[in-house]
């Protein structure tokens, strides 16, 4: 297959991933069995049979249903080391996870026993593989603010865990505008914002995130691409998009790949980069995104190599960390 060599050599950080959704039937299983849940399908073929989804909220639906198995510290960790293995596995040198607080909260799961969880496994990945990670808190578009305010407000304590907040779930109907207080508290308190805006969403929650949130980056963002002056701002201020094309392909966003603008947005300039949102649902990690999309897209060797540039641009990481890395993917042959 084209440039798959490639792909699997070169270094990337992944922007855009939600750790429930990395959350493998088989693991879903184990923990399910042990922590005495029922899970109403016969096994993990079966789960994945019930993965055929037509929007955001069909797969929403199902995606809380398989993270209500998640009870304990010891499940969150099985849940990141899993996925942090596949990173390794993908050369991703760096990862920023997203979590999503409430939907554990909401059933009685302690905010301290989903991160302790969760940064075990990161401080682990770090110490043994080498890979970096960052945390993301989201939070869920459609719920309340008031909830949104209280898990702001239980999150504090431990502030030096999370890099940021973002914004997720169900888009329609839940513009950024409805978190505008909430993100401006979070960065009074120094987070970092991120947002999921322009997946299903028009371009007019783009410019509210980057307006009313202050975002440092989009995540999805592909529908900004119908509104022109907001692709050439997108450009101007080199905002990066988190761009998700198997994600977009199994919610419908497009119909194929080969109808994605991801390639037509890289060409005029926007600062787009490559990651798999949830891989467990969706069908591939990382580097079969790039892998597929590149197939389909007809992606040169060196557009490979800027979105992999551009992870690392796009990231957290601190700026010279970022140019050893950007230097590190020039330097891959080509295969
Ligand atoms: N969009 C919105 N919410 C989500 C997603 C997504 O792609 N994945 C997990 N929660
Ligand atoms: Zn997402």
């Amino acid at each position: 297959m084209p440039h798959t060599e490639l792909i699997r050599r070169l270094p990337k950080t992944e922007l855009h991933v939600h750790i429930e959704g990395t959350f493998e039937p088989e693991l879903m299983f184990e923990i399910a069995q042990r922590n005495g849940v029922r899970i109403p399908y016969a096994d993990a073929d079966e789960v994945r049979a019930a993965y055929a989804f037509h929007n955001l909220q069909s797969f929403l639906d199902i995606y809380y249903a398989g993270a209500a198995v998640l009870l304990h510290e010891q499940d969150f960790y099985d849940l990141t080391r899993a996925y942090l293995l596949r990173c390794r596995e993908d050369n991703v040198v760096h990862t920023e996870i997203f979590f999503d607080p409430q939907t554990h909260t909401a059933r009685g799961v302690a905010f301290e026993t989903v991160l302790n969880g969760i940064v075990r496994a990161c401080r682990e990945a770090k110490e043994n593989w080498g890979i970096g990670s960052k945390l993301i808190m989201c939070f869920l578009r459609h719920l309340p603010e008031e909830s949104a305010f209280e898990t702001l407000k239980t999150a504090l304590p431990f502030k030096e865990q999370i890099i940021g907040v973002g914004l997720d779930s169900s888009e329609i109907g839940h513009p950024p505008s409805k978190f505008e207080r909430v993100f401006a508290k979070a960065r009074k308190a120094g987070f970092l914002t991120v947002a999921h805006a322009g997946e299903e969403g028009p371009p007019e929650y783009v410019y509210e995130a980057l307006d009313l949130l202050k975002v440092a980056r989009i995540d999805h963002g592909v529908r900004s691409e119908e509104d022109d002056a907001l692709t050439a701002r997108l450009v101007a201020e080199q905002m990066p998009l988190t761009v998700c094309p198997l994600s977009n392909l199994k919610l419908k966003v497009v119909n194929h790949l080969g109808e994605h603008n991801l390639r037509r947005m890289l060409r005029r300039g926007v600062l787009v980069t490559v990651n798999s949102d949830d891989p467990a649902y969706f069908g591939g990690y990382i580097n079969q995104n790039f892998i597929e999309l590149a197939r389909e897209l007809d992606l040169d060797t060196d557009e490979i190599r800027t979105l992999c540039k551009n992870s690392f641009k796009a990231s957290f990481m601190d700026e010279t960390e970022k140019s050893v890395w950007c230097r590190r993917v020039d330097a891959v042959q080509a295969v």
